[in-house]
């Protein structure tokens, strides 16, 4: 496998696949890599016969109180799992390399940026679209693959690639969990034991959520009391959202119907965690 640095190289890369007839598939991530990040780079080269995973800590969807310093970084070990589940290339760049000194260009979806994560962290999906089309940009992926883990930004990258008219396909790949319902992310390293149990509380809040509309309930507003109730019975665990949302628009429904997206966030110590379904 090979280690690509500059935007230069992953273009060239790119193209030399597409001039052999090859389809190209992308997988961003800020490493730290996971079960869940796996299954992305296992289903890209299920359907396309290059693939490169990008490592990227991006400074600019992180706010100023966020923990851009201290994420993992476990670059070794990332590359390690990306090649044993079929990576041609990881494209790590510096950040000079995709933010070049004066860089004054951003991508903004406005309105669905300022909705879920968007709310509680302004200028976190300016920062992730503007880094996944640059990303795009240069690599110019037939596919991209992406977590139904981060809901809202998969509503926004999808709306970004409609109104740019980009030629990517946007796969979205669902939820790995652990054994005990707690959703993956390179987040939970930071759970203290305690904080762990407490973490649990938001697959609990998922799966409550998909049974009462499993047993008929379609009522918005009986399905986010029940889940505030649940939350509510962990006392640690501070909620900074819980919202039944058109997936496509994330504005609030009133009815939950199928495709309907319920996703909560919540702070478990000093770590915020998400999780999600789409309601059948
Ligand atoms: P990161 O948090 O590293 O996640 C990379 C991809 O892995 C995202 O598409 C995310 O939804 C997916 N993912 C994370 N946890 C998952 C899980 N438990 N199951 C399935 N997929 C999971 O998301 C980002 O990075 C960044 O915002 C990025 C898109 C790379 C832009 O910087």
């Amino acid at each position: 496998m090979q280690i690509l640095r500059t935007v230069a190289e992953l273009r060239q890369w790119s193209r030399a696949c597409r001039t052999r007839g090859q389809s190209v598939g992308l997988v961003p991530t800020m490493g730290a890599l996971h079960a869940g990040h796996a299954s992305l780079i296992c289903a890209a080269a299920a359907s396309c016969a290059q693939v490169a995973v990008s490592i990227f800590v991006n400074p600019t969807q992180f706010g100023p109180n966020e923990d851009y310093a201290r994420y993992p970084r476990t670059f070794d070990a990332d590359c390690a799992l990306a090649a044993s589940e079929g990576a041609a290339v990881v494209f790590a760049p510096p950040v000079e390399e995709i933010y070049p000194a004066g860089a004054a260009t951003f991508v903004d979806v406005e309105g669905l940026s300022n909705r879920l994560d968007g709310q509680s962290r302004p200028g976190h999906f300016r920062g992730v679209a503007t880094v996944v089309a640059k990303l795009f940009i240069a690599a110019e992926p037939d596919r991209a693959f992406f977590g139904q883990k981060d809901a809202a930004q998969v509503a926004v990258l999808r709306r970004m690639v409609t109104d740019l008219r980009l030629a990517t396909e946007l796969v979205v790949c669902t939820i790995v969990r652990e054994p005990d319902g707690l959703a993956l992310s390179s987040r939970n390293i930071y759970l203290s034991p305690a904080e762990r149990t407490q973490a649990l509380v938001l697959g609990r809040a998922v799966r409550q959520a998909e049974s009462l509309v499993a047993q008929g309930e379609r009522n918005s507003s009986a399905i986010l009391a029940a889940a505030a109730a649940t939350f509510a019975a962990v006392h640690e665990v501070r909620v900074d959202y819980i919202e039944l949302v058109n997936w496509a628009t994330l504005e609030p429904v009133e009815t939950a119907a199928p495709g309907t997206l319920f996703a909560v966030a919540a702070h478990v110590g000093p770590t915020r965690l998400i999780d999600n379904t789409i309601l059948g």
